[in-house]
């Protein structure tokens, strides 16, 4: 979480339009505060405060910032509360450093205590406070820049990335330490950023930083170097050929409507890419010969992995274990061995909880593979070989596209380890524009009347059981409302004590198992509620619930697929009538990097 951006140029000229511009692009890395500072000979101008970047830059005109170097940071809370205080970047004692991190430094209140006892001016509880003050205690000592920076890698603990800058100096240094940086090169300019959407505006040539090394960032050029040993690193730089209209909204009010009508272009993507892959053979070969097979994420990719461990049964006959990454770490990593094979499954491919799961997996020599969105990410780059989801930025805090395609993807390997024809998946696209189309007005129709309550359930059963987790996650991340997502023939073993009259309980009903849902509807409908089945069109649905939003016909397992579709957009829809911002829900970050 949290999002930093750093650029260098040659002379001083206004960067508060380039700041913000850059800070907007990685809002969904954390909007609780936003902050930027600009640095000029001896002066230093820092602005920052709490709220969302428009907001925030108005408030203090960061347009009008100008500098030979320009640092801007998003912060998502861990150490310290969101104000103003904590905003980052944080200044040195003596206000001669300025500095910002994303991650988390998790002997942050150790490390205050120290400074503090060494005479240092501790102004926050944050932890991006910490990463300028460790700097600046071997300054003090005596260290030049680069020293000073690599015994402060040496204090502090955990996983961040950060960027720092001093006055009459000309240049902006930056280290990686678990989490993502990524390097900038322009004509006259170079910058450093946690991600790719604040950099490809700027240019095409990037370079992606590894763990452990140091960047020194000139206007004309940049020099990395080894933490260890101050050596230096040779790295060639990369053109990125993606196109920036992935990142825009594209005429929809959200980035999250867009991404749900992306969905049926990006899963054709994907199985296109999935018929070429030669890794989808090696991955094949180990998962069939596997002693136990695990499928470990969490949140959304979790719930990809209940719906892959059902298809893996259903179609190819053989059982795996979905697992949320933190409980990998327990109750089956001690466990496991060589013999074993672990999928870990992250839209970021940055989530420590997953990576932490892998770690222990790994530790037992467990194989590990990996389902990623982003290229590069940690995850990519530390199992053994990571199939790609192909569904370019999700912007939108809440995953929709990159849930599908994980789906999709299991779907896919399922077919595969049974042998079966994969050509038959190739409808699934289509059929997801139909369902879109065929399933807007009908959430439209219920949505007014779902939004009353403030407490709702989802069922389902088998594969549709993961997508009714996923909707109630859906519904609970961006309504705020609660939502329980649960197995339907559970109800009945108590939350149906909270039925009361008109109470809205959805049921995603596979075709094959619509007698049991039609009892689970049965068993809450004669106490009042109100029962939405989602489902093909079928007439005992139809006369047992009260509503049914219709899906077009398909087979059972891609029947699943569909029913979170219409669960995606009714907590859109309930989101907007709320007068939330779907998009960036509350408390919330799109890539979790901390424990
Ligand atoms: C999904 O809408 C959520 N934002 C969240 O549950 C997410 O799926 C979870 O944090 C895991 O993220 P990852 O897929 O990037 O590992």
């Amino acid at each position: 979480m949290c999002g930093i951006f750093g650029i260098v140029t040659k002379d001083e000229q206004p960067l508060g339009p380039i700041l913000i511009d850059a800070a907007r692009r990685l809002t969904y890395r954390g909007y609780d505060s936003v902050g930027a500072a600009t640095i000029s000979g001896s002066k230093i101008d820092l602005r920052k405060d709490t709220g969302r970047v428009d907001d925030v830059a108005a408030r203090y005109n960061f347009a009008e910032m100008t500098g030979q170097r320009g640092i801007t940071q998003l912060r998502w809370a861990t150490f310290g509360e969101p104000s103003q205080v904590n905003s980052q970047p944080h200044l040195d004692s003596d206000g001669d450093l300025v500095g910002a991190h994303n991650g988390n430094v998790v002997n942050n209140v150790e490390l205050r205590q120290q400074f503090m006892a060494e005479g240092l001016t501790v102004r926050s509880q944050n932890d991006g406070e910490s990463c300028v003050h460790a700097v600046e205690r071997y300054i003090n000592k005596g260290y030049d820049f680069i020293d000073a920076i690599r015994l402060a890698y040496g204090d502090l603990q955990g996983d961040y990335a950060f960027v720092i800058g001093r006055i009459n100096d000309d240049k902006l240094y930056a280290i990686k330490k678990g989490s993502g940086l990524v390097v900038g090169i322009g004509g006259s300019f170079t910058c450093v950023s946690s991600d790719l959407p604040s950099i490809l505006p700027l240019t095409r040539e990037i370079m992606r930083i590894q763990d452990g090394e140091i960047i020194t960032l000139w206007p004309d050029r940049v020099e990395l170097r080894s933490v260890k040993d101050g050596s230096l690193i040779s790295r060639n730089t990369e053109t990125v050929t993606e196109t920036m209209d992935a990142v825009q909204k594209g005429g929809y009010p959200h980035f999250m409507l867009k991404e749900i009508h992306e969905q049926p272009q990006v899963a054709r993507e994907l199985l296109h890419l999935l018929e070429s892959n030669p890794d989808v053979q090696t991955m094949l070969e180990k998962m069939r010969t596997a002693r136990q097979l695990y499928f470990v994420g969490c949140g959304t990719s979790y719930h990809a992995c209940l719906a892959g461990a059902v298809f893996f049964a259903k179609i190819a006959g053989r059982a795996a274990i979905p697992v949320l990454a933190p409980q990998f770490v327990p109750q089956y990593a001690p466990a496991v061995n060589y013999e074993d094979v672990g999928l870990f499954v992250s839209q970021s491919g940055e989530t420590k909880d997953v990576l932490n799961a892998l770690q222990s997996g790994e530790e037992k020599g467990i194989t590990s593979f990996g389902l990623a969105n982003v290229i590069g990410s940690t995850l990519t780059k530390a199992t053994s070989c990571t199939l790609p989801l192909c569904c370019g930025y999700e912007i939108s805090v809440p995953a929709t596209k990159t849930f599908t395609n994980q789906v999709v993807a299991f779907l896919y390997l399922a077919y595969r380890l049974a042998g079966r024809d994969t050509a038959e998946l190739a409808v699934i696209p289509d059929l997801m524009e139909k369902t879109l189309e065929m399933v807007t007005p009908q959430v439209a129709a219920i949505a007014p009347a779902v939004n009353k309550w403030n407490d709702l359930y989802c069922l389902g059963y088998g594969a549709t059981y993961a997508m009714a987790l996923e909707g109630a996650l859906k519904l609970k991340e961006i309504t705020y409302a609660h939502c329980e997502g649960m197995l339907s023939t559970e109800f009945k073993h108590g939350p149906l004590s909270a039925v009361t009259k008109g109470f809205p309980i959805l049921f995603a009903a596979g075709p094959l198992d619509v007698s049991l849902i039609v009892s689970g509807i049965n068993e809450v409908t004669c106490r009042g509620a109100r029962a939405i089945a989602i489902g093909e069109e079928d007439a005992r649905l139809r006369a047992n619930a009260s509503d049914l939003i219709a899906l077009p016909k398909s087979t059972p397992e891609i029947a699943s697929l569909l029913a979170v579709l219409p669960l995606q957009l009714l907590s859109y829809q309930m989101s907007v009538m709320r007068g939330f911002d779907p998009d960036f829900p509350r408390n919330l970050s799109k890539t979790l990097t901390v424990d």
